[in-house]
């Protein structure tokens, strides 16, 4: 089964919308009205569409969110059964301080096709890499840089990592150096940092580190598309986390996924720039038009592209 591809026009216009809304807050300091408005656009264009949507990775659960939260229905409640995950705002931050890279970020798959991560944090690995065992969450950093470099044909030092630059990160970044490699730090926005690999115009070799475990699996649905390698294995730092996962049907809490494991159908994919960044331009407004742009990919129909659409506010 794979998803119609009149999903892809929906689900592109429907992250657009949330990237116009939350863009009225770009600047403005304000990350949580930014946030809302992106999250309030995305749910209302949600439930005009004919199907019976399931969120699956959304702004938190039911008691943390009261919307777009894990477990929500949308949609019209008629038309097929839909996994649908949404990060409205990625790089809060970003669209507060008018920063590059601010995105809103919705990915759809069949029903129990997406992976529902419970909101705690992922360790994470990305590359253009389609075998098995070049590249491993389970392998040190000098492992996963000597065979990459092997793999790529290139040497250590011209191998490019993209890392978030967190303090949980000292000890990875302190060998990357020592490994000559180059090291391109983020300072949010983990979506696209995983996606960076998809394409030699980003020159980044190598993704790795902790982030969101929402973003993991946004993440992931792109790099199906791409037929990129990523492996992710949630990370728990309190009981509660814990008993909330296993309730979501997290059996094994220690479980390094592959991506098949984490997309195990069709999905389709967008992420509309809010701000401009690596992947996309942000919103521009003419008059009553605004003009955005979308990475879409769509793995059944093999669909990776950037769209620019104009719209009427
Ligand atoms: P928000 O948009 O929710 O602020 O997330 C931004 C982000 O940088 C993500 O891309 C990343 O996965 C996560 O935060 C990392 O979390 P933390 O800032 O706690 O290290």
């Amino acid at each position: 089964m794979t998803l119609h591809n009149k999903f892809e026009n929906l689900f592109l216009n429907i992250s657009s919308k949330a990237a116009l809304s939350a863009f009225k807050f770009v600047g403005k300091k304000d990350k949580i009205a930014a946030d809302k408005a992106a999250v309030d656009s995305m749910r209302n264009e949600l439930n005009k569409i004919d199907i019976k949507g399931k969120i699956v990775i959304g702004e938190g659960e039911l008691d943390e969110a009261p919307m777009l939260y894990i477990g929500e229905n949308v949609g019209t409640n008629n038309g097929p059964e839909l996994d649908i995950a949404v990060d409205p705002l990625e790089g809060t931050n970003f669209a507060a301080n008018n920063l590059p890279g601010a995105l809103s970020v919705i990915a759809v798959g069949e029903k129990k096709s997406l992976f529902s991560a419970p909101e705690t944090y992922m360790k994470k690995i990305s590359a253009n890499v389609k075998e098995k065992n070049v590249i491993d969450l389970d392998f040190n950093i000098k492992k996963n840089i000597d065979n990459l470099a092997q793999y790529k044909n290139k040497t250590p030092e011209n191998l490019t990592v993209c890392i978030l630059e967190r303090p949980r990160h000292k000890e990875i970044i302190d060998e990357l150096k020592l490994l000559n490699v180059k090291i391109k730090l983020i300072t949010d926005g983990d979506v696209s940092g995983a996606l960076l690999v998809t394409n030699k115009k980003y020159n980044v070799d190598l993704f790795l580190g902790i982030g969101g475990g929402p973003e993991g699996v946004l993440a992931a649905s792109a790099l199906d598309a791409y037929n990129c390698f990523f492996q992710g294995q949630l990370l728990f730092d309190n009981e509660n986390d814990k008993s909330r996962a296993k309730q979501m049907g997290v059996k094994d809490l220690t479980k390094k996924y592959d991506l098949n494991e984490i997309i195990s159908g069709d999905s389709i994919f967008c992420a509309t720039g809010i701000t401009s960044g690596d992947l996309v331009s942000g919103i521009e407004i003419h008059n009553n038009e605004f003009i955005s742009e979308t990475l879409i990919t769509h793995k059944a129909t093999n669909l990776k592209k950037v769209i620019k659409i104009k719209q009427k506010i």
